[in-house]
């Protein structure tokens, strides 16, 4: 299997991983074979990447850290829990609770995966499959920090509910495909007061679940909002979501820009280390990313071009690739596998399409 933009999709190709709506239903079932209809289908709804199984990746597994139901159950929840928000509606915190739950328990039976958020997003489930991600990454950092259960649950709860605030923010703004005007801005700051507001209603929440909605956007130097504070006397709660936050939103597509490739993303976050984030959360939070998941094209040194094909839980930008093309562009037919853990004159320069 491997991740392939839909741009470069030929009819015939068949698809690996089933793509699901914003309800949790299946939209195209893996193994159908794309026909030009369903890859109009896959770009109207606003996505750019699928995967499919070939002769290149077809001993490829890509496993997500977490299981498709669970994954799709929790975007059901948070969609109703916000739709109720919207409405003013109080929602039942048992079936957010019960979501956390299993996020922690398998991400405790999965512990030597590194994460591949590997789900793939429509534009209509954007909202949802992030507050899911930023769950994931979150709790993962808070095993990772050592925290105690009752804790990571509290964490994983705020962060599936970080964004619950953008319910009451006007849908234009909060789609709005270009720049936002500096009064826009101002508006959808308010996202974090008004999520803290929304979840200080239930009173089911605890007050650091809560308060993750309020101060996820701050920063470690006080450039944050909504109340300029800086460095510890941020809860580490809020710091963490903070990083897994903005991960995930730079991973993923949005209207008004593409998806940056992981190992970007890592640097980036990395050099607004000591500014914007808590520099030794970051350090628990890298420890997971696979920085090349595998099925992930790469271009290597030698100018050579391949897939990964595994990768190692202590190396994560050294891992087996698969070479199709040497340096000159020739496809390679014999299997040719390099090591990057034991070829060590070898790097990836950057990521690429097979
Ligand atoms: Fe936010």
């Amino acid at each position: 299997m491997r991740r392939i933009l839909l741009k470069n999709i030929q009819q015939n190709m068949k698809l690996a991983r089933a793509i699901y709506s914003e309800e949790g239903r299946v939209i195209l079932n893996k193994g159908i074979t794309l026909t030009q209809e369903y890859i109009k289908r896959l770009a109207a709804l606003g996505i750019s990447e699928i995967y499919i199984e070939d002769a290149i990746s077809y001993d490829i597994e890509i496993h997500d850290i977490i299981h498709e139901q669970t994954r799709n159950e929790a975007k059901v929840i948070i969609k109703s829990i916000m739709e109720n928000c919207r409405k003013g509606i109080m929602y039942n915190l048992d079936h957010v609770k019960n979501i956390v739950n299993n996020i922690l328990d398998e991400l405790l039976d999965n512990k030597d995966i590194l994460i591949n958020l590997s789900d793939i997003k429509t534009m209509d489930d954007y909202t949802f499959s992030h507050s899911v991600n930023v769950c994931v990454l979150s709790v993962i950092t808070g095993i990772n920090l050592g925290l105690n259960q009752l804790k990571i649950r509290d964490l994983g709860v705020g962060a599936l509910l970080h964004d619950v605030g953008k319910t009451l923010i006007h849908p234009e703004i909060l789609n709005k495909p270009s720049k936002l005007s500096e009064d826009e801005f101002e508006e959808i700051k308010k996202h974090t007061v008004l999520g803290y507001e929304l979840l200080k209603k239930n009173i089911h929440i605890s007050e650091t679940s809560a308060y993750i909605a309020l101060a996820h956007h701050e920063r470690y130097n006080g450039s944050g909002y909504p109340s300029c504070i800086e460095g510890g006397r941020i809860h580490l709660f809020a710091r963490i979501v903070a990083i897994a936050d903005v991960y995930d939103a730079l991973t993923s597509d949005r209207v008004y820009r593409k998806k940056i490739c992981v190992h970007e993303v890592v640097e980036h976050i990395m050099a607004l280390g000591k500014q914007h984030f808590d520099t030794d959360i970051i350090q628990s939070f890298i420890l997971n990313i696979a920085i090349y998941p595998e099925g992930t094209g790469v271009l290597l040194s030698n100018g050579c071009r391949g897939l990964v094909v595994k990768v190692m839980r202590h190396f994560p930008t050294r891992p087996v690739v698969r070479i199709l093309y040497d340096s000159s562009g020739n496809s390679i037919q014999e299997d040719e596998q390099i090591n990057l853990t034991e070829v060590l004159n070898i790097t990836i320069k950057n990521t690429c399409e097979i």
